[in-house]
């Protein structure tokens, strides 16, 4: 199964795809997760992406561009994939529509998770990250709460630099300039199915695997 995940920031892609890809078997790549672990280890790329990101703009599409396509040619990518945050412009769409191309596969899905913004705002605003294994914790997180570890790893939970009440508006804006036209862009294909992801994580999960199956 070769799957995008599109949504507003906070729709709950980083939530959804982890249970996609374990009930799946396929591979989860965000392209969020890639820049920031680039940020964390220093790294040229991770250099070059922080100030966009730390703003809540988009990295620039020819940087994002090349780090999608060399992840979609590693070997764990044959059985399938499930890309997270990417394509987010019309020029990754394109990118990427040449790049399965000329490997001679096509997509089977674009989800678009649907969430208003007031409940997107809610989620981003409380949301904690793990700082070692980036595991998303829920958002109802109490002040108690964030001196806790991460029950996966044990690791610190953090507020991601990007969740400021600055970056969150910025981040919607550019969402509802740069990656809405998605959805038109998609529309014809016959493949873009809207979920509706409001709801607790086990609901929405269940509209995501009911419209997989069909
Ligand atoms: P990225 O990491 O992709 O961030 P995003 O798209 O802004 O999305 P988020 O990770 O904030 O939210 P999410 O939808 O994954 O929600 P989550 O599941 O965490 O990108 C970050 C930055 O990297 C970009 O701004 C850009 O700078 C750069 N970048 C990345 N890709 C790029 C690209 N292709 N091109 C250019 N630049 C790029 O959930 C949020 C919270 O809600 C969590 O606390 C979660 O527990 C909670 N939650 C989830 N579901 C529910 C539910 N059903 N009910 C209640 N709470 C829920």
């Amino acid at each position: 199964m070769r799957i995008v995940l599109l949504g507003a920031p906070g729709a709950g892609k980083g939530t959804q795809a982890a249970l996609i890809s374990e009930r799946y078997n396929i591979p989860h790549i965000s392209t969020g997760d890639i820049l920031r672990e680039a940020v964390k280890q220093e790294t040229e790329l991770g250099l070059k992406a922080e100030s966009y990101m730390s703003k809540g703009e988009l990295v620039p599409d020819e940087v994002v561009i090349g780090l999608a396509a060399d992840r979609l040619k590693q070997p764990d990518c044959g059985k399938g994939f499930l890309l997270d945050g990417f394509p987010r412009t019309v020029a990754q769409a394109e990118a990427l529509d040449k790049v399965l191309q000329n490997m001679g596969i096509k997509l089977d899905a674009v989800l678009s998770l649907d969430v208003d913004e007031t409940e997107v705002v809610r989620r981003l605003s409380s949301r904690r990250v793990c700082e070692d294994c980036a595991a998303i914790h829920t958002s109802a997180v109490s002040e108690d709460d964030i001196a806790k570890a991460c029950d996966l790893c044990g690791g610190r939970l953090v507020v991601r630099a990007d969740d400021q009440p600055e970056a969150i508006r910025r981040r919607l804006q550019v969402y509802k300039e740069q990656t809405e036209p998605l959805i038109q862009y998609y529309s014809g294909s016959g493949i873009l199915k809207r979920v509706p992801a409001s709801g607790t994580v086990e609901e929405v999960f269940g509209r995501v695997a009911d419209v997989l199956k069909s």
